[in-house]
């Protein structure tokens, strides 16, 4: 079969690790028989840079007409620490999100068995960790009227919004997964203080109804982030809200060891996008000492989207392998052995396929 795939490596790490994602692809092309056309695209800062615009135009076009969308990270230190610049790479990532209707955002975490022993956690806390985070993605406080400040700076405001139908749909899509899972879902709010959360609450009981098979217990953020680390193996699917999921799956992601291992899937109305949950790493662009295995696995989750189930099912295997053989980054290399490099992963990723 034919795709076509939009790539956005972005910045910082970005063009390195999509660089060894697309080296997976094509052997995967080669393998199985299909044909992969990639389409390069800018954003971030690589595109302000270029273009003036975190997300220009054709940027957009090229995505929509696409039947995926692979991005690397986005993130520059000089607009981060320039907190006056009026445009800014992050502004990329979320109109990228928003117009393409991008509203649920799935990130997975499990357990690698070669790595137990790189998590900081102990081993008989993390073992049987298998769990995914539906992270509401085009709402909340990244997205809310008004933002912004008064006339002489000082009172800032960001506005924590959501209408009901945003909160059903990624309801749903959380538990479908649920269904095709151990049915347990976890909803995790403030709904202690916040109305916003109230309201989530309130939706999930009334959504709860259409999905009788599926246990359904609710969680205040705070909690959450405890029993995430003290007993993460009780968890299958959990939803939450956009900031919320931000900040949980970046906890979340020490139990396998790295978030160097993290993928994620956004899905929609229209195309969906794949990307590592890892920022820019910017103090590491260029030396090819990345972890590329989250976008490897984002690629992964990439061609079981497409419905290509038996070659997603071949990078994971792949990946495994090479973490079986201790061919890792330095982000997971135990102390002594050996540390491999951005494309060496990727070369015996790829060959493995
Ligand atoms: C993520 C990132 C982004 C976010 C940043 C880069 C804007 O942290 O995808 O988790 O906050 O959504
Ligand atoms: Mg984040």
């Amino acid at each position: 079969m034919e795709y076509k795939i939009a790539l956005l490596p972005g910045d910082g790490i970005g063009p390195e690790i999509i660089a060894e994602a697309t080296k997976t692809l094509d052997r995967v092309a080669a393998k199985y028989g299909h044909r992969f056309e990639y389409r390069r695209a800018l954003v971030g800062a690589a595109a302000i840079d270029a273009t003036g615009d975190p997300y220009p135009d054709e940027t957009h076009r090229v995505c929509c007409e696409s039947d995926a969308v692979l991005f690397g990270a986005i993130g520059d230190p000089k607009y981060d620490n320039d907190p006056t610049s009026k445009v800014r790479p992050e502004q990329g990532l979320l109109r990228m999100r928003k117009s393409l209707g991008l509203f649920a955002n799935l990130r997975p975490v499990s357990l690698f068995d070669a790595l137990t022993d790189r998590s900081p956690l102990k081993a008989e806390v993390v073992r049987g960790t298998d769990f995914i985070c539906v992270r509401e993605l085009t709402g909340g406080l990244y997205f809310g009227r008004p933002q912004g400040r008064d006339e002489n700076g000082t009172h800032a405001f960001d506005t924590c919004s959501y209408t009901t139908m945003e909160i059903e749909r990624v309801l749903h899509v959380a538990f479908r997964l649920a269904m095709s899972r151990r049915r347990h879902l976890t909803v995790v709010d403030k709904a202690n203080v916040l109305e916003t959360s109230r309201l989530w609450r309130e939706t999930a009981q009334r959504v709860a109804g259409e999905y009788p098979e599926v246990t359904v217990d609710y969680m205040f953020v705070d909690n959450a982030a405890m029993q995430l680390i003290r007993q993460p193996s009780h968890f299958d699917v959990i939803v939450t809200e956009n900031m919320f999921g931000d900040i949980l799956t970046d906890e979340a992601s020490v139990i396998s060891g790295s978030l160097g291992m993290l993928s994620s899937a956004s899905i929609g109305a229209e195309v969906a996008l794949f990307e590592p949950i890892h920022g820019s790493y910017p103090q590491a662009a260029g030396k090819n000492i990345a972890n590329p295995m989250a976008t490897i696995l984002s690629a992964a989750m990439l061609l079981e989207h497409l419905g290509l189930d038996a070659e997603g099912r071949a990078v994971r295997k792949a990946v495994n392998a090479a973490l079986e053989a201790g061919v890792v980054t330095e982000d997971l290399a135990a102390p002594g052995n050996r540390r491999y490099s951005t494309s060496e992963v990727g070369d015996y990723v790829a060959a493995h396929i």
